[in-house]
């Protein structure tokens, strides 16, 4: 896949395989939204902004749980599943490359942005924008693929940060930066955030029947993790 490419979306050809997928997988369903929606904590009469937000699957909790949401998402076919599934939502296509020029200043209580920024190359600039839109007293909750488990499954030295390029079980084909965990601690403090939280999560309890090696591989290895930021004054 060459660079341009990378610019387009990765996840337009496999958007519906990968909402099928997530909808109750277990990486997504039972370890990475119970992290972040903790990490979010009491949505309700918030207005949130759903970065990144590939299917609406954390919009449609978050409407459920009575806040107001506005998404959005670099693939189309992401955005029209989002529209479907949430419609009291509003969703439109946009790049985290690009500047959120069509949102105002401080307009967002809480922001969110799952599994998807070690997909930009400019997260410093991305999470520039968000830190923009939320009020001053708001949080983002962002989760990643945990460095340790990709730099396992890679190799090489932990601290060259790199491209990846690979063909996960599905035949999905991604782009991503493998970064080790500090350069994600400068890109969020030179973005303008400070850490209030970090977690590791482990998956939830019932997810063990859903699928007991993973569950127990996850009870010994981190394979992603959670921040929550406030913006720095
Ligand atoms: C692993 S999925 C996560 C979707 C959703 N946040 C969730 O956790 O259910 C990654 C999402 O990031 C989106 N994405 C990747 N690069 C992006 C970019 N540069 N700008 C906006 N969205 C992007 C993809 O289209 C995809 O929907």
């Amino acid at each position: 896949m060459n660079e341009e490419l990378g610019r387009l979306s990765q996840y337009e050809s496999f958007a519906d395989e990968f909402m099928d997928h997530a909808v109750d997988g277990f990486y997504n369903a039972h370890y990475d939204r119970p992290a972040c929606l903790g990490l979010l904590g009491d949505v309700a009469g918030k207005r949130v902004l759903d970065a990144a937000c590939g299917p609406g699957l954390y919009a449609g909790q978050l409407v459920q749980a009575s806040a107001s949401v506005v998404g959005f998402d670099q693939s189309a076919r992401m955005v029209a599943l989002a529209r479907e599934r949430v419609p009291s939502a509003e969703f439109r296509m946009h790049d985290l490359a690009d500047p959120l020029d069509w949102l105002a200043d401080s307009s967002f209580d809480l922001a969110l942005c799952a599994l998807a920024l070690e997909y930009v190359d400019d997260r410093v600039g991305a999470l520039r924008e968000l830190r923009r839109v939320l009020e001053p007293n708001g949080a983002l909750v962002i989760s990643r693929q945990h460095p340790t488990a990709d730099w396992l499954r890679h190799g090489g030295s932990y601290f060259d940060s790199r491209i990846i390029e690979e063909t996960w079980s599905k035949g999905w084909h991604l782009r991503y930066w493998l970064t080790p965990l500090q350069q994600t601690c400068e890109e969020v403090f030179r973005a303008g955030f400070l850490i209030e939280r970090l977690i590791e999560p482990q998956p939830a309890r019932e997810a063990a029947r859903l699928n007991p090696a993973e569950y127990e591989l996850l009870q010994q290895a981190p394979g992603f993790l959670a921040m929550r930021l406030v913006p720095r004054p």
